[in-house]
């Protein structure tokens, strides 16, 4: 599958280089703003890979070059100095409307992920700017959230990550919150759900740990996005919560926001409601309403 990544800042190409270290693509196609970044960057991973020795064809290009991509992940952002996700939705929002439109003409059956901030605002816009159907439109979401969540209640519960089955939902930003009502480990619930809450209310802000000390974060939100990616390309349908299009749950329309969905070759496949409850509920419903201010902003 012919794969490309637009925008290689830290995060872009910390997910570049993640995408072929796990064989996602058979051509992997690299878009910046400026074409000679594009031709380093792709002449450094095919070092890279001289080593790593994936069947991946890694080429430098301009957004023509990205026709007839099976998934394109979108990196490009308005540059900020400023930890703040929602800063970025006027800059962000203005420059998806001005690079998607040619990015779906060229590539009319690609599944669009979405990785720039605010991500369920700009997953929104992305939408509306490709004239895509939801299930090939949505955003990275709160699987980073997730993840960071499951690898610290995992010490607590002493078990592996990957067993610590535990979604945070809502908005990628400050008013995510885990559904704690939902967590299990090998089937059974938490044994300190008040221990869990103290340990989310931990993480949630580890992005601004990481923000105020290097200045941005990259390899973990590039691990989600090669989890994703490698979801969609093997078609391995496994559950994630990405930001897509709500569609009535909980009362919630005409918003993107992370619910659990079953991700595989042909983007989402099935979008899941759990069975939240109220105070969870009323956690997802307040997302909503952040992320419409963050919408408004972006179309402006
Ligand atoms: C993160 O959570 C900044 O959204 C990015 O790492």
């Amino acid at each position: 599958m012919k794969v490309s990544v637009i925008g290689l800042g830290h995060v872009g190409s910390a997910v570049a280089y993640t995408l072929l270290s796990r064989s996602v693509a058979s051509e992997l196609m690299l878009v910046s703003g400026r074409l000679s970044r594009a031709e380093g960057e792709a002449a450094d991973l095919t070092h890279a890979n001289a080593l790593l020795g994936t069947p991946t064809e890694v080429v430098a290009g301009e957004a023509a070059d990205t026709a007839g991509s099976g998934l394109i992940v979108l990196c490009h952002s308005v540059p900020t100095q400023r930890a703040g996700r929602y800063l970025l939705a006027e800059g962000n929002g203005r420059l998806f409307r001005d690079t998607l439109p040619l990015l779906a003409e060229q590539s009319p059956n690609a599944i669009f992920l979405v990785v720039s901030n605010p991500v369920d605002a700009l997953s929104y816009v992305a939408l509306r700017a490709t004239g895509f159907p939801p299930e090939r439109v949505f955003g990275a979401g709160t699987v980073i959230d997730s993840g960071r969540f499951r690898a610290a209640l995992s010490e607590e519960e002493g078990v592996h990550p990957e067993d610590v089955r535990a979604y945070v939902l809502g908005e990628h930003g400050d008013t995510q919150f885990a559904a704690l009502s939902l967590a299990r480990t090998g089937g059974v619930p938490l044994a300190n759900p008040a221990r869990a809450a103290e340990i989310f209310e931990e993480v949630k802000d580890a992005a601004y740990y990481v923000f105020q000390r290097k200045g941005y974060t990259n390899y973990a939100i590039a691990a989600a996005v090669g989890m994703i990616a490698g979801s969609i390309a093997q078609d391995e349908c496994r559950t994630m919560p990405v930001s897509v299009l709500i569609n009535g749950y909980l009362g919630v329309s005409g918003v993107c926001l992370s619910l659990p969905c079953v991700v595989g070759r042909g983007g989402v496949h099935r979008v899941l409601h759990p069975e939240l409850t109220p105070s969870e509920a009323d956690s997802f419903r307040a997302s909503a309403q952040v992320v419409r201010t963050h919408i408004e902003q972006a179309l402006a």
